[in-house]
């Protein structure tokens, strides 16, 4: 979704694990308020594996162009989408 919020099928599940670890370890930050860094830290490593193993199977879809930003009304603030 733009401006900020990546397509996440289809992403290897080594990459999706590495990324939700280091945020939840505090090596990855993205812009304040970091929704990630919320997402993550409320994950087990159990639950950052079992969706990394389904995003990962999941078939990207034909046409990745974003959604337009705003679409929806975000649960978590996010300074990516500002
Ligand atoms: C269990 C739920 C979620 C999972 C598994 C998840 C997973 C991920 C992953 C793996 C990335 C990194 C993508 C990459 O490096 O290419 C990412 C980035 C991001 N996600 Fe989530 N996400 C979740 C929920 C959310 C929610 C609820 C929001 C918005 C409210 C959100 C907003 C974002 C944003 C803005 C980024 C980009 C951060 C940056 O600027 O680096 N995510 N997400």
């Amino acid at each position: 979704m733009e401006p900020g919020i990546p397509g996440l099928v289809g992403l290897r599940h080594a990459y999706i694990v590495g990324q939700l670890t280091r945020w939840k370890v505090g090596e990855r930050h993205a812009k304040e308020p970091d929704c990630m860094k919320r997402v993550a830290s409320r994950l087990s490593d159990a639950d950052i594996s079992a969706v990394a193993a389904w995003l990962s199977q999941q078939q990207p879809p034909k046409d990745p162009s974003p959604e337009s930003s705003n679409l929806v009304r975000m649960p978590l603030a996010c300074g990516s989408q500002r």
